[in-house]
Order: C-alpha cells, then structure tokens, then sequence
C-alpha cells in the first residue's frame, strides 16, 4: 500500500504540477496530509511519493541513501553542460568530481572574492527616479559575478562578448518554446543555421570557443604566478586522486555547469528578497539599521551579520527557488514511515512544503527572518540548497553573494516598489527556478555615493 494522494488521471495530474505546482502541492499536502503519492510520469509509470517530515527527509537524506539511485532528470541538460560534467556523474565517479569542485566553491576560497563581488555590485548604475526590472537587475549581477568570480575572465572584449552569447543562450533556454528541444531529443536536429536546434549548436560553438581561448591563456600562464582566486584557476591546480588535472573539456563542462545552475538561482533569490523587503518596510529599516550600526564595508564582516543573513535565509525558506530536491528512485525496498516501498518506487524531498510545515514555521506564508536569530533549524527542516550526497555545492558561494550584493545595494541606493506592486500568491516557473509570477520592477529613489566601473555591455564590441 501507498501514501494516499489524488485519483484524478495521470495526465491531469502532470499537468496541474506542470502549470501551478505551488498550488498543487498546497492542495495535496492539505487533502492528503504531508506524506502523499501522485501518478505524474504516465500511468503505467512507478508512483512518485512526496516528503516533507524532517524525519523522513533526513532518512532519505542519511541512513537510507544507499537503498535509493538519481533518476537521469539532469539529463535533459547534458547538450548545454557536456557529458563531463558533476551532474551528469553517477556514484563514485560523482564524488570524486564533487571532492574536485568543493574547495573552490567552499567558504575559505571564497573569502577572497568578496571584494570583487561588493565591487561588481556597487558598479550597478540604477537610473535614479526610474523603474528597473529587479530579476533583470539581479542577472545582470550575478551573471557578472560568474564571469569574473568563476571562470575569471577580466573586463574586455572576450568578457563582453561572452555576456552577450551566455544572455542570448540563458534567455532562449527560458522559453518554453525553445526548451521544449532539451526535453525531447528526436527535436535536436541541426538543420542549418535557422533551425531552433541549429541556432543553439551554433551559439555554443561561438560560446565554447572563447571559454577554450580563455582556458588555453591561462595554461601559459599559470594561475599561480597571476595570484588569481577565482574558481578556473583553482579547478586547474586541481589533481584527482590519481595525481591528474582536469582536461579541457572538463574545465569547460564544469564551467557551464556553475553557470547554469549558480546565475539565475541565485539573481532569484535576490528578487524574491527584495521583493519581501519592499512588502515589509519595518524589515527593511531594521536592516538598513544594522547595516548602518556595522558600518563596516569589508565583505567578511558584512556576510556575518545575522540580521542580514536572516533576511536572506528567509526568502529562500518561504520561496525556495527549487521546489524539489533531486527525486530518488528506490533500487531496494525500503520502509519509511510504516510503508514498504519497493523497488522503483520514486520518493522526492519536497522543499517547498517542508518549508511551509506550520508544525516548523508557525504562519509559514508570513515573512520573518527572526525566525533564524532564534532557533536552530535542522538541515531536514529547512534545505533550500537539497540535501545528501547530491546537495548544491554553490551553496556556501550563493548565500555569501547574496549577502553581500544585498548590502552594497542597500548601501547605495534607496528604492520603493512600484504602486502597482500585487501581493503574489504564487511564484511562476523560469527555467529552473521560480521567480515573482509579474514583471517586479523597483522605483530608485536615491543613490548614495558608489563608484566603480560600469559593467553594462557594450554591443558594438561584439565580432559579427
Ligand atoms: C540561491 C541560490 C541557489 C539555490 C537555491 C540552489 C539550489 C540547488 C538545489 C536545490 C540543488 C539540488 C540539490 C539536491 O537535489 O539535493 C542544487 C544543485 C547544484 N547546485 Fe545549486 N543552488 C543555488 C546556487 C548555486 C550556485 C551559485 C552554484 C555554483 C556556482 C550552484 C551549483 C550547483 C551544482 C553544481 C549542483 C549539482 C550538485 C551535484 O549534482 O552534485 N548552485 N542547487
């Protein structure tokens, strides 16, 4: 016997997940309570069961992990990352590339990049008395912050040109249109330069060759002699276990892997902290206040404010920007919660509504980061970033970033939300995150100071 869920057919049920999974999920944890089966992969596919008890999830986190493989749904990513990328690994081979990547995402390596990330954030140029766009806004940053922070690719041309093909190929990925071409490999036909297909082998060749040139200089540059820290030049003095550095093909397929999961996750992030701050003004004079108090601009101390850090654990609690953890298929028979799953079985840590258990959060769908100043939550409780084996390794890297282009923000620049500004019930899907469902735009009020260079990109500069 399974949890119990809806009895509505397959396909109606996949496409209510599909068109508004927040109010679905709502709907079954409050039908079925907070363990439940849905029927989404087909009917005659396994059942998927949904989790939100931290119990449960720490179990499918820890003790039962052996009992369970990844289902291939990161496949569909594989034409944009390359076969050598962390996610396409399985097992063994998964860990040692995730032992690779760590320490350069981890949070010593990252303290030495704070000050370009508060400097690429002060350089934002928000035309005073105008709207801007904050998820636009939030991209531009931290598609910025992964050119310079990640791969380490200076201000100048290459960077520029690189901007503009990454924007072209992220923006497209987003449309469901051309999306749908990842999901269905007969589609992925080059037919010539027009063809949806040929467009996007054509922009990754543009795109590749330039992350090769760039990895090809700092070969006869060794990063050592350069002092650089960004995370290229750590991942090239990298050495697996057998004493070898990583190919160029694999530098390469981990950079488009952090790029692809670490820039719209984290701009998204952002936009929904803004969006609270602009809803909740006391919040946001509190943390104008302790920022102020702290008066400090080195990146180190901003990062540890624990208003700040609140704030920020806070809107990723109450939107996770990825509703799921990776789904688990259960390759052993396991027994969770008096069932007895057999093999097959599909069992998923469902973030969104373990972050939404009013047992944990009393009033979840309020806004309160003091929520984290007092109380120590379990990483079963609240798991933004996953959990287990396959957690997110820019997660150190992500929060560090968010907080730090938060502060230099609120440093800089005062802001109100448009009027027209709706309370949003639920979040929509972009890409592989989920953002505020209208267009938020934000009205600068004012600037303080700021310096720095402008990092809008210069279109004349790209080779035709
Ligand atoms: C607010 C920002 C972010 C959020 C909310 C987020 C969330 C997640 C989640 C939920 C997963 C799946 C974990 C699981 O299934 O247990 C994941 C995986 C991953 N994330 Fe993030 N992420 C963020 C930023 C980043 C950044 C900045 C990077 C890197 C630059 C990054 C790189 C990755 C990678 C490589 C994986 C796959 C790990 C593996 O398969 O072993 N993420 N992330």
């Amino acid at each position: 016997m399974l949890p119990p869920g809806p009895t509505l057919p397959s396909l109606l049920q996949t496409l209510s997940l599909i068109s508004n999974p927040t109010r679905f999920l709502d709907n079954c944890a409050q039908r079925y309570g907070e363990t439940f089966t849905l029927r989404v992969l087909g009917s005659h596919s396994p059942p998927v069961v949904f989790f939100s008890q931290p119990q449960s999830i720490q179990a499918i986190f820890t003790t039962l992990s052996d009992r369970f493989e990844f289902g291939k749904v990161t496949h569909v990513f594989r034409p944009l990352t390359g076969d050598q990328s962390l996610i396409m690994q399985e097992g063994l081979r998964h860990q040692h590339q995730r032992q690779l990547l760590m320490p350069a995402l981890h949070r010593e390596g990252l303290h030495r990049c704070g000050k370009l990330i508060c400097e690429i954030a002060q350089a934002t140029r928000w035309p005073i008395g105008n709207s801007i766009d904050v998820l636009d806004q939030m991209l531009e940053i931290s598609l910025e912050i992964i050119l310079q922070v990640v791969f380490g690719i200076q201000p100048g041309s290459r960077s520029q040109q690189l901007k503009i093909l990454l924007h072209q190929l992220l923006t497209r990925i987003n449309s469901p249109l051309y999306s749908v071409q990842f999901f269905l490999p007969p589609l992925q036909q080059d037919w010539g330069a027009w063809s949806p297909w040929g467009q996007f082998v054509r922009l990754r060749q543009q795109i590749d060759r330039l992350l090769y040139a760039e990895i090809a200089e700092r070969r006869s540059h060794p990063p050592i002699e350069l002092g650089s820290s960004d995370i290229l030049s750590l991942l090239m003095t990298a050495r697996d276990s057998e004493g070898q550095p990583l190919s160029d093909t694999e530098l390469r397929d981990q950079l488009m892997t952090l790029l692809l999961l670490g820039h719209e996750t984290t701009a998204s992030g952002l936009t929904w902290v803004f969006y609270w701050l602009t809803q909740k003004p006391e919040i946001l004079a509190r943390l104008r206040q302790e920022l102020n108090a702290n008066g400090s601009t080195d990146p180190m101390m901003l990062a540890q404010q624990p208003y700040l850090t609140a704030v920020c654990k806070e809107a990723l609690r109450v939107h996770p920007i990825a509703l799921i953890a990776q789904p688990r298929r259960v390759k052993q028979s396991v027994e969770l919660e008096g069932y007895q799953f057999v093999a097959g079985t599909v069992l998923i840590p469902c973030i969104y509504l373990a972050h939404r258990r009013s047992a944990t959060y009393p009033q979840p769908t309020e806004f309160r980061p003091d929520r984290f100043l007092q109380e120590k939550l379990s990483p079963y409780e609240y798991f933004p970033f996953g959990g287990g084996n396959r957690s997110c390794i820019g997660m150190a890297l992500a929060l560090y970033e968010m907080k730090l282009i938060l502060a230099t923000l609120l440093q800089q620049y005062e802001f109100e939300a448009n009027s027209s500004l709706q309370v949003l019930r639920y979040p929509a899907r972009r890409g592989i995150t989920f953002v505020p469902p209208i267009p938020f735009q934000l009205r600068v009020l004012k600037q303080h100071g700021g310096s720095g260079a402008n990092f809008s990109v210069d279109k004349a500069l790209l080779k035709p």
